[in-house]
């Protein structure tokens, strides 16, 4: 059975696995060399890490399977250098400033344990005091069902640089 931990402190061992879940996840396949990869994951994954590590929560069951992080605070953060997509939505942090980001090895999605971690970190948001939390998808996405389950009940689809984002949120 796949225990749900809190990393505080991943290991090196903990965050190679991280990042194999991360890449196989990402729809971006093609990097100019292993600097440029490395950017891609400090934009996704490594900028959580950095400034709130207390947020990281995985799946582990011998390995990995599944990781979600969060931010409990979007405004004003070094997400927003990184993540030029956010400042779009501006104006939903007040309603829903924290942020989420979560994927899954494809050997262990569909299982519930997605729904798990958000559990966790939902608790962990609502004690520290935060109201609402957002994520960000493609409007077609298959996710989106996952996150409407969960009870984001707030949607609104900007256009950034020519591609639909979808943001949905969620009140704590
Ligand atoms: C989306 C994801 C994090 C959900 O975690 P999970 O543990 O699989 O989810 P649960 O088992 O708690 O819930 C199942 C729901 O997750 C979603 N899901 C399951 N497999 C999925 C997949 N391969 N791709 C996208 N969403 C998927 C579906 O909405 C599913 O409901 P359904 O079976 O009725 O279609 C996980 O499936 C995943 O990593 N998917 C691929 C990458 C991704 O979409 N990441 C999120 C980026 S915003």
């Amino acid at each position: 059975m796949p225990e749900i931990v809190k990393l505080a402190k991943p290991s090196e061992k903990d965050l190679t696995e991280l990042r194999e879940i991360f890449f196989e996840s990402s729809t971006r396949k093609d990097f100019a060399d292993e600097a440029d990869k490395d950017h891609f994951f400090f934009k996704y994954v490594g900028v959580y890490l950095k400034h709130f590590p207390e947020y990281l929560w995985v799946a582990r069951e011998g390995r990995i399977l599944g990781y979600m992080i969060g931010a409990p605070v979007t405004d004003e953060t070094e997400l927003h250098r990184v993540q030029p997509h956010l400042q779009i939505f501006q104006k939903h942090f007040t309603d829903y400033p924290a942020h989420l980001h979560v994927n899954f090895h494809p050997d262990a999605r569909g299982m519930g344990l997605g729904s798990k971690l958000f559990s966790q970190l939902e608790k962990q948001f609502q004690e520290a005091g935060i109201r609402g939390v957002h994520i960000m998808t493609g409007p077609d996405s298959r996710n989106k069902i996952f996150y409407q389950r969960l009870g984001f009940d707030f949607e609104v689809v900007l256009d950034f640089r020519g591609s639909p984002i979808l943001l949905m949120g969620k009140r704590l």
